[in-house]
């Protein structure tokens, strides 16, 4: 995903060179998407405008390299396994802190879907996807992606950081239950 593409650096990259990688998946001359990236480019990133994919390129190029992928600074935590899976996941789109991108991504942190007192509605959105609405893009289903126990950890994850400060209560079992009821946008 986008994280990854940060780790090789996008200081060789031109705006017009990221905007053709973010629309194709393929810019002349540089790397070609695999996996995640491609499912991402072919899920959502295709069905936005040029202007839409123009503010994000500015916005990637903006993010000095590796940024996105372990704090900075003198205390340099060892991410948890929950955090990893989130940067793989969900920060390529959401980005690092859950900030999201004006416009484009919804921010995570302080958001009321994801603090719900009840984790059902963020456990459906990982699980099915969301439809375009509200000027956003879609979001695609990531499902086949993910474990349960995996949409578990990440949901916990979100639920408690950033200031979100929502019970960490999402069990792969109640991840279970709602596969089994959640259709994928
Ligand atoms: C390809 C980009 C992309 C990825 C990857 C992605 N999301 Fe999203 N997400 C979106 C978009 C776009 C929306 C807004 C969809 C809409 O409302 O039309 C969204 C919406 C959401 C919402 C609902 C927010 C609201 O205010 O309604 C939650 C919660 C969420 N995402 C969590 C996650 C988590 C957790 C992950 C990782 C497991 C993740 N997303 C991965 C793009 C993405």
């Amino acid at each position: 995903m986008a994280s990854r593409l940060l780790k090789t650096g996008l200081g060789g990259w031109s705006i017009d060179e990221l905007v053709a990688y973010l629309k194709t998946g393929a810019a002349k001359g540089k790397s070609t998407t695999l996996g995640d990236m491609a499912e991402v480019v072919h899920n959502s990133l295709s069905f936005m405008t040029d202007a839409d994919l123009r503010a994000m390129a500015t916005y990637l190029k903006s993010i000095p390299a590796d940024s996105s992928l372990a704090g900075r600074g003198a205390v340099q935590k060892v991410p948890t396994q929950a955090a990893t899976l989130y940067v793989d996941h969900c920060a390529g789109c959401h980005q690092a802190k859950g900030r999201g991108l004006p416009g484009v991504f919804p921010p995570l942190a302080g958001n009321g879907v994801v603090v719900a007192p009840d984790a059902a509605n963020i456990i459906k959105v990982v699980l099915g996807g969301v439809p375009a609405k509200g000027g956003y893009i879609p979001m695609p289903s990531l499902a086949s992606q993910l474990s349960d126990a995996q949409i578990a950890e990440i949901s916990n994850y979100v639920r408690t950081n950033w200031g979100n400060a929502a019970p960490a209560n999402v069990t792969p079992q109640a991840v279970a239950e709602l596969r089994r009821t959640t259709p994928a946008n």
